[in-house]
């Protein structure tokens, strides 16, 4: 019997790279998107596209019944969807803060609400929360966007202790820089703070083109995919996970080194 795979922010980028292998594998996949027409060409049967709103408990309710009733069951849920606010703290207004924590947190928060109780009544399932490997480093003017990963981190890190004894294991994948729509589209900037008489002018200039740069020019989001898939195969897999080279890079330098030692190591990359 296929197992059936719940995976948010399925239109673009990693989410739709993994939707798309996971279906080739044999998994019956439920894309959840706030635009569903994005699937329209999908020729592919085990790919079943589903209307989902992260920021509404109700929306969430719905694709869970959904598709309890239509399998039965709910085996994977993988937590992807995200953006990132640019931002530093001072230019940061209430919206913008509210929605970055709404979608990137309070989301995942709230599709593990409605789905553990599925998963528990089951006595299994597979949690994977698609957080950054800015959930473990800070950056200058991501802030917010770094926060809000860090708290994924932590939910990651409570729900393995809470779910353990229904058998739903939860594990966090902390991704580099990937060549997604997310520097396109889903990377916010605040517009005080790319003034061109911004006190931070200069560490926008030098900064900000180079993260973009670097997303762009990042890993395959097939990566993500095919980490996604030992995750779910190897009952003993690791807690969490590093992929591509941003993430291998600064994740073990952040482990070996003092706090201080890695900030000087940060600032003479980037140059701040
Ligand atoms: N690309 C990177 O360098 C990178 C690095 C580390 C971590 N990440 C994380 O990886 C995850 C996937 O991102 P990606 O790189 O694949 O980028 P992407 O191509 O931009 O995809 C992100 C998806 O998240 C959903 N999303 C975006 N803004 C949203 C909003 N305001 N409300 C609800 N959903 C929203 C969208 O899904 P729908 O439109 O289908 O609903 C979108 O397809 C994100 O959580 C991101 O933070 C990315």
């Amino acid at each position: 019997m296929s197992k059936v795979v719940l995976i948010t922010g399925a239109s673009s980028g990693m989410g739709r790279a993994t939707v798309e292998f996971l279906a080739k594998k044999g998994f019956i996949v439920y894309a959840g998107t706030r635009d569903i027409k994005k699937f329209k060409n999908t020729k592919n049967t085990k790919i079943i596209p589903i209307s989902l709103n992260i920021t509404k408990q109700d929306s969430i309710n719905h694709v869970a019944d959904t598709i309890h009733k239509e399998q039965g069951k709910i085996d994977i849920l993988i937590n992807n969807a995200g953006f990132g606010v640019v931002s530093t703290v001072e230019d940061l207004n209430e919206e913008q803060m509210q929605q970055q924590f709404n979608v990137n947190v309070f989301g995942v928060l709230r599709v593990c609400k409605s789905i553990i109780p599925i998963m528990r009544k089951q006595n299994s399932g597979v949690i994977i929360n698609i957080s950054s490997f800015l959930g473990k480093i800070g950056l200058p003017l991501l802030t917010l966007y770094n926060s809000s990963k860090y708290a994924v981190e932590g939910i990651t890190d409570s729900l393995r202790y809470e779910l353990k004894d229904f058998n739903i294991r939860v594990h966090s994948i902390m991704p580099g820089f990937f060549d997604t729509k997310f520097a396109r589209d889903n990377l916010v900037t605040n517009l005080q703070t790319f003034d061109k008489e911004s006190p931070y002018a200069k560490m926008v200039m030098n900064l900000a083109p180079v993260i973009v740069e670097q997303i762009n020019n990042g890993n395959d989001a097939i990566e993500v995919a095919e980490v996604i898939l030992n995750i779910i195969e190897d009952e003993k897999f690791l807690a969490r996970v590093t992929v591509g080279d941003k993430a291998k890079k600064f994740i073990p330098m952040k482990k070996e080194l003092s706090d201080e030692d890695f900030e000087r190591r940060v600032i003479e990359y980037y140059g701040l």
